[in-house]
C-alpha cells in the first residue's frame, strides 16, 4: 500500500451523503474516489471492474440488496477488498470482518475521521488478505557465487510438484535465471507490465511456463532496462503474486542495495545463503546487523549453507558464532550434478531426487510446506 493512491468505490443512494464525502476526499491526493454506485445490487459487479481497495457502503441502502449484503458479498467475491459501513448514531452497527464489515463510520464524520478510517482498512486488508495462504521466500546473500540461484530454482521446482509457485528472478540486471533455463529472448519479464497501474489479469501475460510446471517472472532481457523497474512495481506485483500463487519464490542478486531490500521487505521468510568461505560468512554477519537495525525478527531469517561438506578448515560452530545465528539446512556439494542440471536448465530434485544434493534441497522445500501449512490451515492443494 506504501506510495500508492487508495482507490475507494462509494455505495451511496443518498446524493448528498456522495457529495459530502466527496468534497472531504478532494482536499488530499492520496485516496481517489473512483465513483458512487447508488444500488445494493450494482456493488459487486462495481468492485470486480473498479478494482477498489477500499468500499464505502451505505448501512441504509434502500431497494433489494441491504447495506449488510453488499458487504456479505463483497467479502466472498473480493476478499482482499475492504469495506468501511457508513452510518448514522440511531442505526448502530458493529464490525465484524467474517460479514464484512472492516469498521463502522459513524455520522457525522471529519475529513480526518474518513480518511484515516479509509487509510487504516486498506492497510489492514491487504495483510490479512497476503497472509492468507501463500509464503514469499527471498534467497539472500551479499557474497556472489555461493549458489542463490541453483538453490532458488531447484527449491522452486521441488515446491512446484505439489503447489502452485512462481519463481522471481530478482537478478533485475543480470537475468540468472534467463541464463540459467535459457529461455528465450522474447519470453516477457516484468517490465513488460503496465506502468500504471498493474492488475491481476495482466500477471498471466508476463508469467513463463517452465517445463518443470511452475511459472517464472522473468528480469527484463537487458542490463540497462533494469532501470525500468521501480520499488513500486516491485511491491505491486507481489502483492498480486501472493493471491495467485502459495510459494512465491526470489532469487536475487548479491547486494543489499534498494531493489533487493525490497525483495528482503516483503518476504515472510529469507533464506540467506553462505558456504565455508571467509568473505561469505564476513559479509553475511555484516548484513545480519543492518537487518537488526532494520528491525526484522530473527523468525524471518533461516540460514542455509550450501556445499557443507567443503568446509575448508571452518568449523560450523564458529561458522554459527561468526554470523550471529543458527545454520538451518545444509545442502552438500555435488560439482557433477549441479553442472550437468545447470547445463541443461533442468533441475536436479527432479533429474536425481535421490541423490544426497537432491535431499538437502527437498528438505528445505519441505519445512517451507510445512511453514505455509501452519500459517494456512484451510490450504488448498492442487
Ligand atoms: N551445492 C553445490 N554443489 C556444487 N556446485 C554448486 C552448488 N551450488 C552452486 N554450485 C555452483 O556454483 C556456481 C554458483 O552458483 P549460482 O549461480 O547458483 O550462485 P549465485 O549465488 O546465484 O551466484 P551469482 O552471484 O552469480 O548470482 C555455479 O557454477 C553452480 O553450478
Ligand atoms: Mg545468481
Amino acid at each position: 500500500m506504501s506510495g500508492e493512491q487508495i482507490r475507494l468505490l462509494v455505495v451511496e443512494d443518498v446524493p448528498q451523503v456522495a457529495s459530502h464525502v466527496r468534497s472531504l476526499l478532494n482536499a488530499q491526493s492520496q485516496i481517489k474516489m473512483l465513483d458512487v454506485v447508488t444500488s445494493g445490487d450494482r456493488a459487486v459487479p462495481s468492485v470486480s471492474e473498479m478494482k477498489p481497495d477500499v468500499v464505502l457502503v451505505d448501512a441504509l441502502l434502500q431497494g433489494r440488496v441491504s447495506g449488510q449484503q453488499v458487504a456479505d458479498q463483497i467479502r466472498k467475491a473480493e476478499a482482499h477488498v475492504g469495506v468501511i459501513m457508513l452510518t448514522v448514531p440511531q442505526n448502530p452497527v458493529s464490525e465484524d470482518p467474517d460479514r464484512g464489515i472492516d469498521a463502522v463510520l459513524k455520522m457525522p464524520f471529519s475529513g480526518f475521521d474518513l480518511t484515516t478510517m479509509i487509510r487504516k482498512v486498506a492497510e489492514s486488508r491487504a495483510v490479512e488478505s497476503s497472509r492468507s495462504g501463500s509464503l514469499v521466500v527471498t534467497l539472500f546473500s551479499p557474497k556472489g557465487g555461493v549458489g542463490r540461484t541453483t538453490l532458488a530454482y531447484n527449491i522452486a521446482v521441488a515446491l512446484g510438484q505439489n503447489h502452485r509457485v512462481c519463481l522471481i528472478d530478482g537478478s533485475l540486471q543480470f537475468s540468472d535465471l534467463r541464463g540459467l533455463l535459457r529461455v528465450p529472448a522474447v519470453a516477457p519479464s516484468i517490465v513488460n507490465l503496465p506502468t500504471d497501474r498493474i492488475r491481476e489479469q495482466d500477471l498471466g501475460d508476463v508469467t513463463w511456463r517452465d517445463p518443470s510446471g511452475i511459472d517464472l517472472l522473468l528480469a527484463p532481457p537487458r542490463v540497462e532496462m533494469a532501470e525500468m523497474v521501480t520499488t513500486r512495481d516491485i511491491e505491486k506485483v507481489l502483492s498480486l503474486l501472493r493471491q495467485l500463487y502459495e510459494f512465491v519464490i526470489i532469487d536475487t542478486r548479491a547486494a543489499l542495495s534498494e531493489d533487493v531490500l525490497v525483495f528482503l521487505d516483503s518476504a515472510d521468510l529469507i533464506l540467506q545463503v553462505l558456504t565455508y568461505d571467509s568473505m561469505a560468512i564476513r559479509s553475511l554477519a555484516m548484513a545480519g546487523e543492518t537487518f537488526q537495525a532494520i528491525g526484522y525478527p530473527p523468525s524471518k531469517i533461516a540460514t542455509i549453507l550450501n556445499r557443507s561438506d567443503a568446509s575448508g578448515g571452518f568449523d560450523k560452530a564458529d561458522v554459527e558464532g561468526a554470523i550471529g545465528s543458527r545454520i538451518d539446512y545444509e545442502v552438500v556439494s555435488d560439482g557433477h550434478l549441479v553442472l550437468a542440471s545447470n547445463n541443461e536448465g533442468i533441475a536436479f530434485v527432479t533429474s536425481s531426487p535421490e541423490s544426497p544434493i537432491a535431499q538437502g534441497v527437498s528438505r528445505i522445500a519441505d519445512s517451507l510446506a510445512a511453514h505455509l501449512a501452519e500459517r494456512s490451515p484451510a490450504l488448498t492443494r492442487r
